[in-house]
C-alpha cells in the first residue's frame, strides 16, 4: 500500500513530467488539427504558391494586389529522408528607419524538400538553382533585376489550429521564435510548380529582364559587390 507521501511524490513527478513535456511541442489534435498537406496563405489570400506567382525558368514574377505569404506542402516521404516537397511565396514590404518614405518591396519564391525534425522544428531545403528574388525600392527607378535566391530555412516550431470561422490555420515560427503571419488552408491539394529542379541557373545569377532599361542600375547598391560585378558583366554583354 503506497503511503500518502509516496503518492504525493508520484503525483509531483507526473506533474513535472507533463509540464516538461508541454514545453516541448506536442502534436496533439489541439495543435495539429490536420496535416500540413495543401496550400496555405496569409491575410486576404492574394499571395499563393503555384504557377500564378513566379516563373523561375524565365525569371518573372506576377505581383499580387496585396502583400502576404504562402506555403504549400506535400506529405509523401522521399527516398532522401525528407518528409516531402515545399513551395514558398512571399511578397512583403520592408521599412527603412533612416528613409521612412522609402519602402522596399520584396518578392521571393523557392521550392525544394522539407523535413519535420524530432524537436518539432521544420527545415526547408531549397533546390538552390531555382529560387528567385526581386527587390523594388520605392525611391529608386523601377527595377527589372531578378536574382537567384537560395535560403535554407528553419522554422523553430509550428501549429495547426481550427479557427471556427476561417477553418484550418497554420502558425509557423521563425528560427528565433517570432511568429510569421498566420496562414489559412486555401486548398488541401498543394498548388505547386513541378516538384523537381526546374532550371539549371548558375549560382548568383542576376538577370535584367528588360535590357533597354539602363536606369535600372539604380538598384546596384542593394545587390552587393558580387551582384554588382555580375550585373556589370551582363550589362557589358548586352
Ligand atoms: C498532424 O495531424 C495529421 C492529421 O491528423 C497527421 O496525419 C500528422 O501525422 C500529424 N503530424 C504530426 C507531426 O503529428
Ligand atoms: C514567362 O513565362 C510565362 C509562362 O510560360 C509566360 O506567361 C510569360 O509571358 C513569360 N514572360 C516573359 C517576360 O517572357
Ligand atoms: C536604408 O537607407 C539607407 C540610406 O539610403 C541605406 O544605406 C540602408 O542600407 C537602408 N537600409 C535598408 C535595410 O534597406
Ligand atoms: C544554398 O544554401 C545552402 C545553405 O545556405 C548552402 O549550403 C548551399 O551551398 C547553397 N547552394 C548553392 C548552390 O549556392
Ligand atoms: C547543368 O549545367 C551543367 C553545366 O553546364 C551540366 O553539366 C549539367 O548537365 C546541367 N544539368 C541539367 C539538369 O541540365
Ligand atoms: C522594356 O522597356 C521599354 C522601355 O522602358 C518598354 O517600352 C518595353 O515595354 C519594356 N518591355 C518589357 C518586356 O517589359
Amino acid at each position: 500500500m503506497p503511503s500518502s507521501t509516496t503518492r504525493f511524490f508520484a503525483a509531483l513527478f507526473v506533474g513535472l513530467l507533463s509540464s516538461s513535456l508541454t514545453t516541448a511541442q506536442s502534436y496533439d489534435t489541439a495543435h495539429n488539427a490536420t496535416s500540413l498537406l495543401g496550400t496555405w496563405s496569409s491575410g486576404s489570400g492574394s499571395v499563393l504558391t503555384g504557377p500564378g506567382f513566379a516563373n523561375p525558368v524565365n525569371f518573372t514574377f506576377n505581383y499580387p494586389p496585396t502583400t502576404g505569404i504562402s506555403y504549400s506542402f506535400t506529405t509523401e516521404t522521399l527516398s532522401d529522408g525528407s518528409d516531402g516537397y515545399f513551395e514558398e511565396a512571399q511578397y512583403r514590404f520592408q521599412g527603412n528607419g533612416s528613409r521612412p518614405t522609402c519602402i522596399i518591396g520584396i518578392v521571393q519564391w523557392q521550392h525544394g524538400t522539407y523535413t519535420l525534425n524530432t524537436d518539432g522544428s521544420i527545415t526547408l531545403n531549397p533546390f538552390a538553382a531555382d529560387g528567385r528574388q526581386q527587390v523594388q525600392d520605392m525611391c529608386a527607378a523601377k527595377s527589372n533585376v531578378i536574382q537567384q535566391f537560395n535560403q535554407t530555412t528553419l522554422f523553430a516550431n509550428w501549429n495547426i489550429y481550427q479557427d471556427t470561422t476561417k477553418g484550418y490555420k497554420l502558425q509557423l515560427y521563425r528560427f528565433d521564435g517570432a511568429p510569421l503571419s498566420p496562414m489559412y488552408q486555401v486548398s488541401t491539394t498543394p498548388n505547386m510548380l513541378p516538384t523537381e529542379l526546374l532550371t539549371n541557373t548558375t549560382v548568383n545569377t542576376v538577370i535584367i529582364t528588360n535590357a533597354s532599361s539602363r536606369r535600372d542600375t539604380s538598384i546596384l547598391p542593394m545587390l552587393g559587390v558580387a551582384g554588382t560585378a555580375m550585373l556589370m558583366g551582363l550589362v557589358a554583354v548586352l
